[in-house]
């Protein structure tokens, strides 16, 4: 059975969570929190190397305040609790986004845990904050035009690897595998370039109730889907 190198997910439903019980959004969110536990743990079980995480995008920025804010201290209760998780898996922790939005606390935080866990090579945990598809692709855009201005690379150069390699993390290979809670069937500004071979799978399922059985369920349905990349299936019939 082929298992996704790469599986990268929107985790979206949390509010509606909170909702459907009578909760403040911020309990949904910490519901969330928990979900990421458990499938860090089953992504270990079933063998994915890499899991790339939606956990807020540059267009989450216009909720309400006290739910950034909310979300912001979440999120370093979330790096706390989850240092020696982090090291009993072997797993490094990686951020790609706009970081100097983020509140310097947080961003310290962030950088002192991928720090003590950059020696892990088996395993990645890639956490997008204040991430947007399309700020990525610009960032890359300047860069480039930074160096074509400066006389560094000719322009007639420039191809698809001049841009991949000027993305936030460009030695994390494409997602093979995208998943999205909660029923929205959308991008939401995520992945834009390296989603371009993806497999999709949505489920219903809201990301608070996301487990390691749904976590399997979209294994399954990934190791059932014939990739092809342009081209045509292999003679044998076998998968890729
Ligand atoms: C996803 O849950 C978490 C973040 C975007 C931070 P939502 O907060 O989007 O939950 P819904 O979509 O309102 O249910
Ligand atoms: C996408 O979810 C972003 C994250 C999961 C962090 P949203 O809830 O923000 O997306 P939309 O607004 O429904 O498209
Ligand atoms: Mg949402």
């Amino acid at each position: 059975m082929s298992v996704p190198r790469h599986v990268a997910i929107i985790m979206d439903g949390n509010g509606r969570w909170a909702k459907a019980r009578g909760l403040p959004r911020l309990k949904g969110h910490e519901a969330g929190a928990e979900s990421v536990r458990r499938i860090l743990r089953a992504a270990k079980k079933f063998g994915v190397r890499y899991v790339t995480l939606y956990a807020f995008s540059v267009e989450n920025w216009s909720r309400p305040p006290l739910e950034v804010q909310g979300l912001m201290k979440l999120l370093q209760f979330f790096l706390k609790r989850n240092e020696h998780e982090l090291h009993d898996n072997e797993t490094r922790l990686r951020v790609m986004g706009r970081r100097s939005d983020l509140p310097r606390a947080v961003d310290r935080a962030l950088a002192d845990l991928e720090a003590a866990t950059a020696k892990y090579p088996d395993r990645e945990l890639v956490l997008c904050l204040s991430y947007g598809g399309r700020t990525e692709i610009a960032a890359a855009a300047r860069a480039l035009a930074e160096d074509a201005a400066a006389g560094r690379i000719d322009p007639a150069s420039i191809d698809e690897q001049a841009v991949a390699s000027r993305l936030y993390l460009p030695d994390v290979p494409d997602p093979d595998l995208i998943v999205r809670t909660s029923g929205e069937e959308r991008l939401s500004n995520f992945l834009l370039w390296q989603a371009a071979y993806a497999e999709f799978y949505f489920t219903p399922v809201l990301w608070p109730d996301f487990g390691e059985e749904d976590f399997k369920a979209a294994l399954d349905a990934f190791a059932a889907r014939h990739r092809r990349f342009g081209g045509v299936d292999a003679p044998s019939g076998g998968k890729s």
